[in-house]
């Protein structure tokens, strides 16, 4: 039995098989058989995880338990493990976690008799994010071979650089990092270079905001940042015709990028958004036919 937290855990092997049903996701019906709960723990903020999670499992025939903090008994002081439990007991068969702690899920792993999906831990990892990221590089290029991936940003606080730096080295990609002074993370071990070296040899850029909510420091101006390190339109005439920009959003406009290449044409960022409900889907059919129900009914879109 098995659960989705890092993409440390993901052989070549289970990626591939991720991606496949992803492609399978987005181009047939699937639905579960028989009725399941999922309950969606968002301890953090979330726009495109939550609900790309929800329209997921509302397209699988799951039935959604959401959850509010605020409003929940957490407000009295219930732990992290306590809630889940309470979830476990009346009935969710899935559990998707959201939580600013880096290890949160080190509290549940194990724990507990339904997988869980970490949905972001912190500055930690965001494995399901890396999927749809990687579905992304798979659908515009076939194969991550020798491709060249720039992450470039806020690397030391980002769970993002961090998931998919590991997976796109496991699939075989060369991973190169970019980051402003105090950005970097000494914690991994992969090449730096400039943003004007990035932005010259990627196949794929994949441009990352400043995450302030995750420290206090790093008080770069907007016009400066951009300037210096982020992708303006100069640097984008640079980047090599076939090369792409992936985003995990929300998008810091004119900080990390010109806002006028959101939606340019090398832009897959909306595309990202999109195959987030495909690969969330791969991913929750994948555990729960781990955990012992198949899925059924699938038919041609
Ligand atoms: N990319 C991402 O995790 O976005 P949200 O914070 O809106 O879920």
């Amino acid at each position: 039995m098995w659960d989705f937290l890092s993409t440390r855990d993901l052989s070549a092997a289970s990626i591939d098989n991720i991606l496949n049903l992803s492609e399978e996701m987005r181009c047939n019906q699937v639905s579960l058989s028989g009725k399941y709960f999922a309950a969606n723990l968002f301890f953090e903020s979330s726009t495109r995880t939550k609900m790309s999670f929800q329209v997921a499992e509302k397209k699988l025939g799951m039935d959604v338990l959401d959850f509010q903090m605020e409003t929940s008994s957490m407000a009295k002081g219930e732990s992290l493990y306590d809630t889940a439990r309470t979830y476990e007991a009346i009935g969710a068969d899935l559990l998707v976690v959201r939580h600013a702690f880096d290890h949160w899920y080190g509290e549940l792993a194990g724990k507990l008799s339904i997988p869980i999906i970490n949905a972001g831990a912190g500055k930690g990892e965001h494995p399901t994010q890396s999927m749809l990221d990687l579905l992304t590089i798979y659908q515009e290029f076939g194969s991550f071979k020798h491709l060249n991936v720039a992450i470039a940003g806020d690397i030391k606080h980002s769970r993002v650089a961090h998931s998919n730096a590991h997976a796109l080295t496991t699939m075989g990609a060369n991973v190169y990092f970019a980051a402003a002074p105090g950005f970097e993370d000494d914690s991994l071990d992969f090449p730096y270079v400039s943003i004007d070296e990035a932005c010259g040899m990627c196949d794929v850029l994949m441009l990352l905001r400043i995450q302030h909510e995750r420290h206090a420091a790093a008080s770069y101006q907007a016009t400066s940042y951009l300037a210096d390190y982020g992708l303006t339109m100069e640097r984008e005439r640079r980047m090599q015709d076939h090369a792409i920009i992936l985003h995990p959003a929300p998008v810091n406009r004119g900080v990390e990028m010109d806002t006028r290449l959101v939606e340019c044409a090398r832009s897959r960022i909306f595309k990202q958004m999109e195959n987030g409900v495909y690969a969330r889907m791969a991913i929750m059919s994948i555990l729960l036919n781990e955990w012992g129900v198949n899925h059924e009914n699938i038919t041609e879109k």
